[in-house]
């Protein structure tokens, strides 16, 4: 698969997005499993996962574990797969999501994702999103900390605007924003080319619209639809190939319960559209 940049790696222009594998109604873990390797074997070399991706707070890290176990497993090469995973996100006792970006939080969080993980040091380590109650260059500075300690090779952020990303900056070089881009969802456009200029990866989370959106693209989406018949693709397929053509730093992170939809959306990466094609697409 084509390939783009992440940091001082390299990783698949498509990655999978392991969320729904730990969220309400998730799948039984044997599918999860073959779902992950299903994705590994299609080539795709960058996992995202959070600590936060589980159904309540007694399960915090289930998603880490279940994708790090599932790598752990996988009969190819472990080394040529990037896992990144995030923290400032909490769960609840009834499941709710809250916030806490404060340092001490953040350093507990990321000691905690390296148990769940089973690793010494974390590839890319996520800022979730910002908390409104801390000053958001003292929960960036949290992960330079652990970047200077060696827990962490790589520092992103998410749902972060410009001029946050510039103050994360300040504070530690940022090789990854992780904002929400899909054909529904187009308001990080200024993320994407601030990122572009500055050789920052840009992960395009719910690419598809978001679980419960993603199977009905076709019909929330026509010209995505009707791109898809002229092209003989998926809609779903031709949503990611025009996030592909975006920039070439966006990195799509669809997910994914069954192999099968892994297996169809790692084609977008071949689906080359035209430019009238993607000019129809940019203004439906
Ligand atoms: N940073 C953040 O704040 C944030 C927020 C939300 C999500 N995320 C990340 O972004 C990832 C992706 O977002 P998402 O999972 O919310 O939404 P999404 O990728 O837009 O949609 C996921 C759903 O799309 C379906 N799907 C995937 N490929 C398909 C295909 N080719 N054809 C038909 N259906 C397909 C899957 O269905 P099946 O379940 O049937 O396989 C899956 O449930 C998450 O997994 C998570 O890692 C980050």
């Amino acid at each position: 698969m084509e390939c783009r940049k992440l940091g001082d790696r390299t990783v698949s222009a498509i990655g999978l997005g392991a969320m729904p594998l730990s969220v309400e109604d998730h799948p039984p873990r044997e599918q999860a499993v073959r779902t992950i390797h299903a994705a590994l074997d299609g080539g795709i070399s960058l996992i995202d996962t959070a600590d936060a991706y589980c159904t309540g707070a007694d399960e915090v890290g289930h998603n880490e574990r279940l994708v790090a176990a599932a790598v752990r497993g996988w009969s190819g090469d472990r080394d040529t797969v990037v896992i990144a995973t995030k923290g400032g996100h909490t769960r609840q006792g009834d499941g709710s999501w809250g916030l806490n970006g404060s340092p001490a939080y953040l350093r507990r969080a990321c000691d905690a994702s390296l148990r769940a993980l089973g690793t010494d040091v974390i590839d890319l380590y996520q800022f979730h999103r910002p908390d409104p109650g801390v000053p958001l260059v003292e929960s960036v500075g949290a992960l330079a900390d652990l970047r200077h300690e060696g827990k962490v090779r790589m520092v992103g952020v998410s749902n972060f605007d410009v001029d946050g990303i510039k103050d994360a900056q300040s504070v530690v070089p940022i090789v990854s924003v992780q904002n929400e881009y899909s054909p529904a969802f187009r308001s990080s456009r200024a993320e994407i080319d601030y990122c572009d200029a500055h050789g920052i990866a840009f992960l395009a989370w719910s690419p598809l619209g978001g679980m419960s959106a993603a199977h009905n693209l076709a019909s929330r989406h026509p010209a995505f639809a009707a791109v898809a018949d002229e092209c003989g693709a998926s809609p779903q397929q031709v949503a990611l190939a025009w996030e592909l053509s975006q920039a070439p730093n966006v990195i799509p992170i669809p997910g994914a319960s069954r192999p099968d939809s892994i297996l169809d959306s790692i084609r977008a990466a071949d689906l080359h559209l035209t430019d009238a094609q993607r000019s129809r697409l940019d203004h439906s």
